[in-house]
């Protein structure tokens, strides 16, 4: 029986597609090998998203391949770097033998089969139909609402490597997340690269959360991702609504000078973040609030970096994932005029973690004394500590007590460190 091995990169995405590889490789009587020098079959889930994923992808498929003796193992790059590069790298990298991209993994087996060096990269138009896969994460699952993109943010590649748009029955979707109720899961993250676009005839996305919310009360849900210029009140009410909703949301501005919001074509500005934040905070109460910021996009002053600091600021974000911009070829922005040099796209990207980092740091203390629910979803680093999340997925470490993954524990906290915090069951 052939073992294989597998390495995931980059998002939420790739970790759910990386989950049905899994999937497809065991319907076709494959194994899982105790590790890569064990396996018949390697596979790296690569990220493009920015050129030091894509660097440090390929760097570990260079790594992977570089121990094969007489094709074992097979080496084959999956996911977004597969898509953009395609037969090339077959070139670049004498030692990969296969290239297939998101849309194609269920070709996997049968060009597994033919022995052949080949790439595929066709987008397709499903959404996830016909695939059983392997979880990996118990008690918390990713379930695909919707795939690809048709934004076209000016830096970002998803849209050319995820192809266009689709939504996902909501039939399937429900099922997907009985079924995972039943087995035992707690906690449901819908995914999409912008969840607010979901539509199924009359059905849109608030519609949809609340109809997975209502069908399986016993698990929390969240979803990522929210574009700002599609988030509003229906969205807003429909999280309101249920209370297994968790009161978290991840709404990435971006940068926060209108000028530069233009150039991303994020088709918002500055003004109508703020309102939006500040009418989901007023309707959710504590809800946890989260961005990802790009620093040094062409053309970006310093009064508009100073606008995306004053930004952080005025919202003060839970959580931010901060980026410094990268150049993607065959992106808008790859061609505008303006260019940041890159130690100073460094800098500035520093002097928004320091802030960013002070007011994480400044929230998170303030839940000291307090009391959250959390889902515990494993053992700690350390004997006798348990780790969990809470309804604003803040990491949690409790001492003092015993329990299952996919339990949900009253925990009073004690102390916070960034984005994680200690306590002991209440
Ligand atoms: N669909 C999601 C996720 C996109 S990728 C969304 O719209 O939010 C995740 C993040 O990577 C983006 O939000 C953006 O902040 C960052 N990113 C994308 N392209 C980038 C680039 N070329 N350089 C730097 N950061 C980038
Ligand atoms: Fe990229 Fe924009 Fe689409 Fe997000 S919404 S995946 S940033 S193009
Ligand atoms: Fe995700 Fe990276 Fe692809 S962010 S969609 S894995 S380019």
């Amino acid at each position: 029986m052939p073992f294989y091995h597998i390495e995931v990169y980059g998002c939420q995405m790739n970790v759910r597609d990386g989950e049905s590889l899994e999937g497809i490789l065991v319907s076709a009587g494959y194994r899982k090998a105790p590790g890569p020098d064990k396996a018949d079959v390697v596979l790296v889930v690569t990220c493009a998203v920015r050129e030091r994923a894509e660097v440090r992808a390929l760097g570990r498929v260079t790594q992977l391949a570089g121990v094969r003796r007489r094709r074992k193992p097979v080496v084959v790059i999956c996911g977004c770097v597969a898509q953009e590069h395609g037969g090339s790298l077959l070139e670049r990298f004498p030692q990969v033998d296969l290239v297939v991209g998101p849309d194609e993994y269920q070709r996997l087996p049968g060009l597994l089969e033919s022995g052949v060096r080949a790439f595929a990269t066709g987008l397709g138009s499903g959404c996830d139909e016909g695939v059983r896969p392997v979880r990996s994460m118990f008690p918390r699952a990713f379930v695909t609402v919707a795939r690809g993109c048709d934004n076209f943010c000016s830096y970002c590649i998803v849209p050319y490597v995820r192809g266009r748009e689709r939504s996902r029955k909501p039939r399937d979707i429900l099922a997907e997340v009985e079924e995972l109720a039943s087995s035992g899961f707690r906690e449901i993250t819908l995914l999409g690269q912008n969840v607010n676009s979901y539509r199924d005839g009359g059905t849109g996305f608030p519609e949809l959360l609340s109809m997975v919310a209502r069908a399986v009360p016993e698990c929390w849900i969240r979803f990522v991702t929210s574009h700002p210029r599609d988030f509003g009140p229906e969205l807003t009410e429909a999280m309101a609504g249920r209370p297994n909703i968790c009161p978290a949301l991840h709404l990435p501005a971006q940068s926060g000078s209108d000028r530069i919001l233009e150039r991303m074509n994020r088709g918002y500005a500055r003004a109508e973040y703020l309102a939006k934040t500040a009418m989901v905070r007023e309707r959710i109460p504590g809800i946890v609030l989260s961005t990802d910021m790009i620093a040094g996009f062409p053309g970006e002053t310093d009064s508009d970096f100073h606008d995306s600091l004053s930004l952080l600021s005025e919202v003060r974000f839970d959580y931010g994932f901060l980026f410094r911009y990268s150049e993607r070829s065959g992106t808008a922005a790859a061609g505008m005029p303006g260019s940041v040099p890159v130690p100073e796209r460094l800098s500035r990207l520093h002097a928004m973690q320091e802030l960013q980092n002070r007011i994480t740091r400044e929230k998170s203390s303030l839940l000291r004394g307090k009391t959250l629910p959390v889902l515990i979803t494993g053992p700690g680093s350390l004997e006798g500590q348990l780790t969990g999340r809470t309804p604003g997925n803040r990491t949690v470490v409790v001492t003092g007590a015993d329990a299952p993954p996919g339990t949900f524990m009253n925990v009073l906290i004690s102390r916070a460190d960034g984005w994680t915090h200690f306590g002991e069951k209440a």
